[in-house]
């Protein structure tokens, strides 16, 4: 189908938009601990992107959606409503979710996972997600497929008794929030599934990974989904570009150690 290939101007576009996000979650990660609210953090990530980025927080009024970020907890899968009313509690883990949209009009997208004081599983549960979009990550170059991606998550995710998501995929990005082509994380049928990578695409990998069954559903609020056994999940997410050699990760954080990728 039609993939967008971007451009030298819309790359360096795209990385303005990439390193924006990714200063988002550097600005939050300290103030995300037991006792904050997800409105609270909401509020925090809005006012950042707004008034010391100069840029907009994409998911906001998006097909209506009332907030800037999206945060989920526990059984959330995503797209979690944050709400002042919610704080985090010892044992708990949330994924945030943060999509930066810049003045020139151009998106960086990425989430990760926070694991409030002490759960054995919930950390386990993270962690193996997160080397999911790693191992995903680390196989991105030209010539590959999309379909070799969503299986070594599939692989990786059921190697630990846990399922993939199926219900919602990654996206290419750029000037729309979400461009083609999809980009599954389990072996199944999208229309690009087998979209051969090419060096300027630019796309999301951000794997939903159940302790418990795939099966999601959408709460009575019309965003809210969990899992359908009310089971554990995670997500961690990356915006992507593919260079003539491999990957470069637009949203890479600070904090973040990624020398496993070669590139
Ligand atoms: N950031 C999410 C994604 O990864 C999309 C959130 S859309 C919203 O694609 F409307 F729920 F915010
Ligand atoms: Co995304
Ligand atoms: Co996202």
């Amino acid at each position: 189908m039609n993939v967008p290939i971007k451009t030298p101007d819309e790359i360096e576009k795209m990385r303005v938009a990439g390193r924006q996000a990714a200063s988002v979650f550097e600005m939050i990660i300290p103030h995300v601990t037991a006792g904050i609210s997800t409105g609270e953090i909401d509020r925090l990530c809005h006012d950042y992107i707004v008034n010391e980025l100069g840029s907009t927080p994409a998911p906001l009024n998006y097909h209506g959606f009332p907030k800037a970020t999206c945060t989920s907890i526990n059984h959330v899968v995503c797209h979690g409503i944050p709400d002042a009313a919610k704080t985090l509690k010892k044992g708990d883990i949330m994924n945030l979710d943060i999509t930066v949209k810049t003045a020139d009009g151009y998106h960086g997208d990425s989430s990760m996972m926070f694991v409030i004081g002490e759960t054995i599983q919930g950390e386990r549960l993270s962690r193996v997600t997160q080397e999911c979009l790693y191992k995903s990550m680390a196989a991105v170059k030209p010539g590959v497929r999309l379909s070799d991606l969503a299986r070594i998550i599939q692989h990786h995710a059921e190697a630990h008794d846990y399922s993939v998501v199926r219900d919602f995929c990654g996206h290419g990005i750029g000037a729309g929030f979400h461009e083609e082509p999809q980009v599954l994380h389990y072996d199944g049928y999208a229309p690009d599934a087998d979209l051969t990578l090419a060096a300027g695409m630019c796309f999301t990998i951000e794997p939903m990974i159940n302790v418990g069954s795939h099966k999601t559903k959408v709460l009575r609020d019309g965003w809210t989904a969990v899992t359908k056994d009310r089971s554990l999940t995670a997500q961690w997410e990356h915006t992507l570009l593919v260079t003539d050699t491999g990957v470069e990760v637009l949203t890479e954080r600070r904090d973040e150690d990624l020398s496993f990728l070669t590139r």
